[in-house]
């Protein structure tokens, strides 16, 4: 398979030819296009005889007619090591006034990001800004580490290694490489995602809520439709863009959750259930402003909410039913509980109490808790918690199917 490598500008330019040969060693076709800055930092001539092909450094005066087009239609994968800010902000802003942020924009393949900068740079809330965004549209990240840096601080913003950057790439390589053979493994499997908060009015302009940001819930849906499932988002209020290609429909209390999730069940393969719903809902809403001056707000009668993982678990026969459990303490006995009293196939434990896997992070440290056992995992970015989970879906879903057919 072919994967396209941009180097940017930065003094990290060099291990950019280490990745090269990583991915080479792996049996992967590497071409290579330079930003004019990178080209100050490693020649040309060293990526063309690496790759034995032509090196990629203007729009104009190379043996490719369309070059930027070229590369977009060819490759499987686009790795960017290392990504600038410069070249981040031109990704999220739709800027293409060279080669390499033409290529990127013209790009319908998956795209791994491997940023390296002074740590003043990274922590910018500007850069910070263009990763969510360019995360959000499913750009896949390798995040720098902390370290010495080559401009003398030391923080946040050297490059990731080499290994992991190549095993990022490849494990993105045996997706496509999946998706390619069979249409991607959750292709003519229809997929409800459940995801964000929900808002209980207490009157027409206050509500209990939580910190749920719906990040992970996102995250899931929009990796699901990556691997060809048609994917159904019940959204409560968030201030996320629905993915491409995810049909959501926009729901505010634990109530309508409930009507659209079991709607949208009815005729799919699996569910699940990222939304942090609300446990409890004001018994007696009013609609009309409650005035301080003559109602208690300190007391509000409330009313247990319905919950629906349990009820989409009751009605799922072979279908697949994972749910969350969201704990700041006793995290795999209360996910253990939540699995028999729930009744699904999985769920998906976190400790909300960690700063890697609190409300709002662009990351999670999940235990994946079965009725098999329990797998822990590492702390992985939002979208490879969502590839690691909707690979077990899969196969609980074959699985499903399989037993259903004997
Ligand atoms: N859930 C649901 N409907 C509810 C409450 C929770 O579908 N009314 C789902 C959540 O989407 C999640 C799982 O149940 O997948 C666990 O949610 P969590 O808030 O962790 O647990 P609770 O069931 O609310 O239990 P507790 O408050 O005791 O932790």
């Amino acid at each position: 398979m072919r994967t396209s490598l941009f180097v940017c500008g930065g003094i990290a330019a060099y291990k950019a030819c280490e990745v090269l040969r990583g991915l080479q060693k792996s049996g992967c076709d590497v071409v290579v296009a330079m930003t004019d800055d990178a080209t100050r930092f490693v020649g040309p001539t060293t990526f063309a005889a690496l790759t034995h092909h032509e090196v990629y450094t203007s729009l104009y005066d190379c043996e490719t007619p369309i070059p930027h087009i070229s590369l977009a239609d060819d490759s499987d994968l686009a790795v960017v090591v290392p990504a600038t800010a410069n070249v981040m902000a031109k990704m999220a802003s739709g800027i293409a006034d060279d080669l390499v942020s033409s290529s990127l924009l013209a790009m319908h393949c998956p795209v791994l990001v491997a940023p390296a900068m002074n740590g003043h740079m990274w922590a910018n809330p500007a850069t910070q800004a263009n990763v969510a965004t360019l995360r959000a549209r499913g750009i896949r990240f390798v995040q720098p580490d902390e370290g010495h840096l080559a401009c003398g601080y030391d923080g946040a913003g050297k490059l990731a290694s080499v290994d992991d950057i190549v095993s990022a790439a490849l494990a993105l390589l045996d997706v496509a490489r999946q998706t390619d053979s069979k249409g991607g493994v959750l292709c003519g499997r229809k997929v409800v995602v459940t995801a964000g908060p929900t808002h209980e009015a207490i009157d027409p302009v206050r509500y209990i809520a939580n910190a749920s940001t719906g990040k992970m819930g996102y995250a899931i849906a929009r990796v699901a439709a990556s691997l060809g499932a048609q994917v159904t988002l019940v959204s409560g209020p968030t201030s996320l863009a629905a993915p491409a290609g995810v049909e959501r429909v926009d729901v505010v209390s634990a109530a309508q959750m409930l009507e659209a999730t079991t709607a949208a069940f009815a005729d799919a393969d699996a569910a699940i259930c990222a939304a942090a719903v609300a446990d409890y809902t004001p018994a007696h809403p009013a609609d009309y402003k409650l005035k301080k001056s003559h109602v208690h707000l300190d007391s509000i009668e409330l009313v247990e909410t319905a919950d629906i993982l349990a009820s989409l678990s009751a009605l799922k026969g072979s279908r697949v039913v994972v749910g969350f459990a969201a704990e700041t303490n006793d995290l795999l006995a209360n996910a253990k509980r939540k699995l028999e009293c729930k009744g699904c196939d999985m769920i998906v434990a976190n400790d909300v109490s960690r700063a890697d896997s609190t409300f709002g992070s662009d990351t999670d440290r999940v235990a994946f808790v079965t009725h098999e056992g329990v797998e822990q995992m590492e702390t992985l970015p939002l979208d490879d918690v969502a590839s690691e989970l909707l690979g077990r879906v899969s196969a609980l879903i074959e699985g499903a199917s399989a037993h259903a057919a004997r």
